[in-house]
């Protein structure tokens, strides 16, 4: 009984294959509509929230969580950094959610799909990526909530899967194309969260 309806989801899933791939199903597929695969029931819509856990770089401290959810326009970011030295810290969407390398160049340079410099977050002409800077108390830990109007989650322009990247020193939003910020002091990878 268990080997026959193995055969059946076998062949039900080699004449789903044949109809994606645009040809005919093949000979030994059930031929009645009533066998044919259901239509795959929707389990995902649009993502509205997405997270980033940061970790430390190596004998570093600085940690927290980011979180990205739908505003309009843009995405609200919220979250919580901590382990810095108090100040300014430059901090921006890079272009890989790929934290592997000890110094986090792995992650790549500013999210920059429109082609732009570097900027402030303020600037319509911007790496899509700048965020801009987070400020540490002498605690040293910095809040972030601001709205941020040309950030999106999902599209051309989407952030998910990419990285976020916490960095040593102010963003000066001139010096190109890094706003001179210094070390990479925390990365994380922008994930999908469960939406509230
Ligand atoms: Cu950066
Ligand atoms: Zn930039």
């Amino acid at each position: 009984m268990k080997k026959a309806s193995f055969v059946v989801m076998a062949s039900l899933m080699a004449a789903a294959a044949a109809a994606q791939m645009g040809g005919s199903p093949s000979p030994e597929a059930p031929a009645s509509p009533a066998a044919k695969p259901a239509a795959p029931k929707a389990t995902t819509g649009p993502v509205t929230r997405a997270v980033a856990v940061l970790h430390p770089a190596k004998d570093g401290k600085v940690e927290g969580t980011l979180t990205f959810a739908k505003a309009t326009p843009g995405l609200k970011v919220t979250g919580r950094i901590s382990g810095l030295p108090a100040g300014t810290h430059g901090f921006h969407i890079h272009e890989f959610g790929d934290c592997s390398a000890a110094d986090f160049s792995s992650a790549g340079g500013h999210y920059n799909p429109t082609s732009h410099q570097h900027a402030g977050p303020a600037e319509a002409r911007r790496h899509i990526g700048d965020m801009g800077n987070i400020e540490a108390g002498a605690d040293g830990v910095a809040s972030v909530d601001y709205t941020d109007p040309r950030l999106r989650l999902e599209g051309a322009h989407g952030i998910l899967g990419r990285g976020v990247i916490v960095h040593a020193n102010p963003d000066d939003f001139k010096t190109q194309p890094t706003g001179n910020a210094g070390g990479r002091a925390a990365c994380g990878v922008i994930g999908v969260a469960k939406a509230e």
